[in-house]
């Protein structure tokens, strides 16, 4: 089947271990199933593959991606969830949360992952794709959107009415939280290093953006951050009293200085959030048909025309989610 793959690691230039080509059919192992693929989104976590970030060497050549919609084997319409792990972690009361599960991984770290004709994926993680999104919609769910689904309504304590700064307004997790924070009734302040994105971002339902930096006209509730080194100093800045930064990601460097007498000054809050659980995944997706909210596309490129996707996406340039259709 054509798959799309990273073959080597080159943290200099990525797209130079990025394959296209014949890899062999998934053999899903008991428990597992096949999905046909029909829409596939990228996400950032892509990149920091090709440049050997959370990967190891010895798992090349793997298929890429970690979002994906399509038709299960006893065709129903669906959406994959792309956390491998135990959905009983951390359940002392029978709950549990996969994502707290400290070996799990995700689609393309140590399986195959979404970039592909078929896919093979445990069956408990194949939730329902509502009729009213579209596959491509679909497809950009599972990562990003579910990233951001978490950080808002799982993770961030804030309330209808508070106020959220979100930093670099263009990424797929900004966007993602830019609409589904409006949708919350959240007042939504973002920014962005360009202009015409910070317009993109009052398109989207932004009520207010600014310049990277910048003194803003009052202190924050919640940010969130997903920029890392080159906002963090500012985030920190943005926030009331006792108020909370959620992280999820660190695109521009993880090691900013802590600024440690604010935080305990301030008593402020640092939040880490990573992905979402398979329940969550299928909560964002009726909420999303509730509320008429639909995941921001940047472009759509053929499967086999990769490449170009990878290009955009490795430019910084794209605003909202690049998408992937099979046929
Ligand atoms: N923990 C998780 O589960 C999880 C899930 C998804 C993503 N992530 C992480 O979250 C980050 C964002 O992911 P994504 O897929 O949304 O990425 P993306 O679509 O590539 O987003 C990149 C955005 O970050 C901003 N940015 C990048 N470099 C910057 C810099 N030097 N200074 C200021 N802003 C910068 C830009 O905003 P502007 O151009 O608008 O300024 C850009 O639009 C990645 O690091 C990713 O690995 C983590």
């Amino acid at each position: 089947m054509f798959a799309v793959t990273a073959d080597r690691i080159d943290a200099a230039d990525p797209l130079s271990g990025l394959g296209l080509g014949d890899r062999p059919e998934p053999q899903p192992p008991e428990g597992w199933t096949t999905v046909e693929v029909r829409a596939c989104a990228l996400n950032h976590h892509d990149l920091w593959t090709l440049k050997g970030v959370g990967i190891s060497p010895d798992r090349l050549p793997i298929i890429l991606g970690a979002d994906a919609a399509g038709i299960d084997e006893s065709g129903r319409e669906v959406i994959v969830h792309a956390v491998i792990g135990d959905p009983f972690a951390g359940a002392a009361d029978g709950g549990g949360d996969e994502t707290m599960d400290p070996r799990r991984s995700l689609l393309s770290e140590v399986y195959d992952g979404t970039l592909a004709e078929r896919v093979a994926v445990p069956s408990r993680n194949l939730v329902p794709k509502p009729a009213g999104l579209s596959w491509a919609e679909a497809a950009c769910l599972p990562t990003a959107w579910l990233t951001a689904y978490r950080m808002l309504f799982v993770r961030s304590g804030a309330h209808p009415g508070d106020t959220i700064l979100v930093q670099g307004a263009g990424g797929g997790v900004a966007t993602a939280l830019i609409a589904l924070g409006r949708a919350g009734g959240f007042r939504v302040w973002a920014t962005s290093r360009d202009e015409a994105k910070r317009q993109l971002a009052l398109d989207l339902g932004a009520d207010a953006v600014f310049e990277p930096g910048v003194r803003l006209p009052e202190r924050v509730d919640v940010v969130m951050e997903t920029v890392g080194e080159a906002t963090w100093s500012h985030s920190l800045k943005a926030l009331k009293p006792g108020g909370r930064v959620v992280i999820c990601g660190a695109t521009s460097g993880p090691n900013p200085p802590a600024d440690l007498n604010r935080v305990f000054f301030l008593q402020l809050s640092v939040i880490g959030s990573t992905m979402g659980t398979r329940d969550e995944l299928a909560a964002l997706a009726d909420l999303c048909v509730a509320k008429d909210v639909r995941p921001l596309i940047d472009s759509t490129y053929d499967l086999r025309d990769a490449r170009s996707a990878f290009e955009r996406l490795a430019s910084g340039e794209a605003f909202g989610k690049i998408v992937l259709t099979n046929r």
